[in-house]
């Protein structure tokens, strides 16, 4: 992040806390930061979705109001159904203070996940791979080919939890998904990178409640894309996936079947455009 980059004045109460809270991402709709909950030694996500002066103010606050209300619900319902998704700690969608006087944005303070995204993940395993992948010898190899497979299917396992409870992502891609990092990792291979852990999922900011065959298709389709033009040769890892979605749930073989058309008309579309 440029050094310059001077965020927006946070919103009351968290001008107050403590130490400050650290700005860790700014995407184009939140900023994310990494703070404590009440209790100072619990750390805590802090997300923060802050006023945008080019909207009409009325339209804005309505927004996004909605958008953290929404994801709020979300995260408090899959947790309740035993889904792995952060906790809700606290949010105000009506946020006081910053810049401009009144209104500051909305945030939602959620459990902190200890552990990368997936997308640093396998980008790490990914470089180190095209490097030294010719140092290894067959077995070393297929235990690091073993390990990316697993963790392919715990994310599978993982979608398959939540679509059961009734909700699809509208987002999904590696960088939404994270793996919390165990107290002792085992086995981190000769790459140095760990995939131990349980796949969390964040960002619900667009996810939605829907039980039907097409919407959640789509979210798998929208992970699959994500993952097929980052890394190569990603058609077994996807297989993998299929794999722990399948066996997540009953209804996930009419989704799988689903799943073969929305990449049929994928294929389509990109023949013709
Ligand atoms: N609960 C959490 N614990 C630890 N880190 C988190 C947590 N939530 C988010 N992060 C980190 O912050 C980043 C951005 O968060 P998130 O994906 O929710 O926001 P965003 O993509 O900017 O939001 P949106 O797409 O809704 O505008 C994540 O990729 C992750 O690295
Ligand atoms: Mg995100």
């Amino acid at each position: 992040m440029a050094d310059d980059y001077k965020p927006p004045a946070l919103p009351a109460p968290f001008t107050n806390t403590r130490p400050a809270p650290e700005l860790l991402t700014q995407g184009a709709e939140a900023h994310l930061y990494k703070t404590v909950s009440l209790d100072p030694s619990i750390p805590a996500a802090l997300k923060i979705r802050p006023f945008k002066p080019y909207r009409h103010p009325i339209l804005d606050r309505r927004l996004t109001r909605q958008r953290i209300i929404q994801e709020a619900r979300c995260l408090a319902k899959l947790v309740r159904e035993g889904v792995s998704v952060p906790g809700v700690l606290a949010l105000d969608w009506e946020g006081q203070g910053g810049d401009e006087g009144g209104w500051g944005g909305a945030w939602l303070m959620m459990e902190w996940i200890d552990g990368p995204v997936v997308r640093v993940v396998l980008e790490k395993w990914e470089a180190w791979m095209k490097k030294n992948a010719s140092s290894l010898d067959s077995a070393q190899l297929q235990h690091e080919e073993a390990r990316v497979k697993d963790l392919l299917r715990r994310i599978g396992k993982t979608l398959g939890a939540l679509h059961k409870a009734g909700v699809v992502h509208g987002d999904l891609t590696t960088s939404n998904l994270m793996l919390r990092t165990p107290p002792q990792v085992s086995d981190c291979g000769p790459t140095g990178v760990s995939m131990e852990g349980e796949i969390v999922l964040i960002d619900f900011g667009l996810a939605s409640q829907s039980m039907q065959d097409e919407d959640r298709a789509v979210d798998l389709y929208v992970l699959e894309r994500a993952i097929g033009s980052t890394h190569p040769r990603s058609e077994p890892l996807m297989e993998e996936m299929v794999h722990g979605y399948r066996e997540s749930h009953r209804g996930a073989t009419s989704t799988l079947k689903r799943l073969e058309d929305v990449r049929m008309r994928g294929r389509k579309r990109s023949m013709i455009g």
